[in-house]
């Protein structure tokens, strides 16, 4: 069973799609690592993220301990991740990867912008999670400062509406909820709740396959 999980920064996605794969035993992949990772790969070398070409190269290359590197979770990383990832070429090369994880024999939970409508579009069940502007700030700053990064509300929130504007608003595949997606919105749900919600979508959509 594949269980894509999309949704906009810091709506919660990333939580819902661990506990998920941890409730059905199934590997997860959080793809936005591989954006971010390809981000800070061009960061380190001092390369220009606006460069196509350059950018997919870096996305060829990066070495994995990226993808476990703490400074991926930077507000740096994350507005660099974003414009690298408006790139066809980057997101071609990333493709491979992703696909071969989602057709894991016994399936796999993935978490993104692009899983339900071009990595695993066949999925069992698709969620798209969504939570309102001041709350998805306040849990990146929550998120950020305990990382030990610098996070400040107003800075965050502006940093959030710049990157909902760029990955809904990109050629390729932008942000939008999947045919056939069920809407999650966590703004009033605790973690718990949204877990619980995103079970039943789950079951939900395993029923009507
Ligand atoms: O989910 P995140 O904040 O870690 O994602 C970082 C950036 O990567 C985000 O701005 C959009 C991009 N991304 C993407 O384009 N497609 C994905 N499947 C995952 C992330």
């Amino acid at each position: 069973m594949v269980i894509a999980v999309d949704g906009p920064a810091a709506s919660g996605k990333g939580t819902i799609a661990k506990a998920l794969a941890s409730h059905y035993g199934l590997p997860h992949l959080d793809t936005g690592a591989l954006y971010r990772a390809v981000a800070l790969s061009i960061i380190r070398a001092g390369d220009d993220p606006a460069d196509a070409e350059g950018a997919a190269r870096h996305a060829r290359m990066f070495g994995d301990d990226l993808l476990h590197d703490p400074d991926i979770r930077s507000r740096r990383t994350g507005a660099v991740a974003s414009v690298v990832s408006a790139h066809g070429r980057v997101r071609d090369t990333l493709l491979a990867r992703q696909r071969a994880f989602a057709a894991q024999p016994g399936g796999a939970v993935l978490d993104g912008r692009d899983i339900g409508t071009v990595i695993a579009p066949d999925a069992a069940a698709k969620l798209f999670v969504t939570a309102g502007i001041d709350e998805r700030a306040r849990r990146r700053t929550a998120e950020l400062a305990a990382r030990g990064h610098d996070a400040e509300l107003e800075a965050v929130k502006t940093d959030l509406i710049a990157r909902d504007e760029r990955d809904r608003d990109r050629d390729v595949a932008p942000l939008r909820p999947a045919p056939g997606a069920t809407i999650l919105d966590t703004t009033a749900l605790g973690i718990e709740d949204a877990v619980a919600a995103a079970i039943e979508a789950v079951e939900a959509a395993r029923g009507e396959a």
